[in-house]
């Protein structure tokens, strides 16, 4: 058997996190690519780069920072992650989930993954922001499902509930702050793949196909590990580019990281009324 992560070791990356910081987190949000401003709005924030916490993978990719803040927003105590583990960077699945069983042990029972995705629905315009309602393990459907090897009995069963990955009461608020501050939300299905090479036109025609709204390389996984432990999750995509279906157009990283640039308040005007229900 493969070495997996010990809930011992989940709790001493727990450990040294709460040993730095004075108050209890309730909500953990996670920024995707080019997503990271809403870290900068945190008050009284404490910053702990994931190199110094125990057991911690460190992000390696260009506009994720790779470090927890942790203070308020909105008057409410948050551990956010800016920037995110990856798959496709080497590490194991149960390494790229490390921080959301951290979350747990650190008693913080709510979720806020966003990221940033390639528009498959052609309703859909760079810029846009998506509600996750659903999503396609695509990745997990393979063999790489992040909760293979023992199952940690102290935070959920074996053969995880996944009827309902996002909350729907969550979902529901979400829509009604959009409307209030008049952005307009998108909704649909997000697809986990592994990248790190973005789709063929013929990967997108086939995703389109079982009903793929967003495709990314991340979240999935994230949002398995908080359901296994009962994490309430609200998902959010920026919409960073079209999908290219006909392959007549390029999809490049900095194209994704100007996307960002008009999709993080929008993310953020949500995050911060979500903020005051959770
Ligand atoms: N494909 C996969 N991941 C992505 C994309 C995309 O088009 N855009 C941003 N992340």
């Amino acid at each position: 058997m493969q070495n997996f992560i010990t809930l011992a070791q989940i709790d001493e990356a727990a450990q040294a996190i709460k040993s730095r910081i004075s108050i209890q987190p309730v909500v953990g949000i996670i920024l995707g690519s080019g997503l990271n401003g809403l870290a900068d709005s945190v008050q009284n924030p404490v910053y702990i780069p994931y190199g110094e916490v125990p057991h911690f993978p460190v992000s390696t990719v260009e506009g994720h920072a790779g470090r927890f803040v942790i203070g308020e927003l909105e008057g409410k105590p948050v551990l956010v992650m800016q920037g995110r583990i990856h798959y496709y960077e080497g590490y194991t699945m149960q390494q790229v989930t490390l921080p959301i069983r951290v979350m747990q042990r650190m008693g913080i029972p709510n979720l806020i993954v966003t990221n940033a995705a390639g528009g498959v629905n052609p309703n859909f315009t760079p810029g846009d922001v998506m509600l996750i309602t659903d999503q396609i393990n695509f990745v997990g459907m393979g063999g790489l499902n992040p909760l293979i090897g023992p199952n940690f009995d102290e935070i959920g069963f074996r053969f995880s509930d996944m009827s309902q990955p996002y909350d729907r009461e969550y979902a529901d608020l979400a829509r009604k702050i959009a409307k209030e501050k008049g952005i307009t939300l998108q909704e649909g299905v997000y697809t986990g793949l592994s990248g790190p090479s973005f789709e063929s036109p013929a990967d997108l025609r086939f995703l389109h196909m079982v009903g793929t709204d967003a495709v990314g390389m991340s979240t999935v996984p994230e949002v398995i590990i908080a359901r296994h432990g009962n994490m309430r999750v609200l998902g959010i995509s920026g919409i960073s580019n079209k999908a290219n279906l006909d392959g007549s157009t390029i999809t490049s990283h900095v194209e994704v990281m100007e996307a960002g640039k008009i999709i993080t308040p929008k993310i953020e005007t949500i995050v911060r009324g979500m903020l005051h229900v959770m």
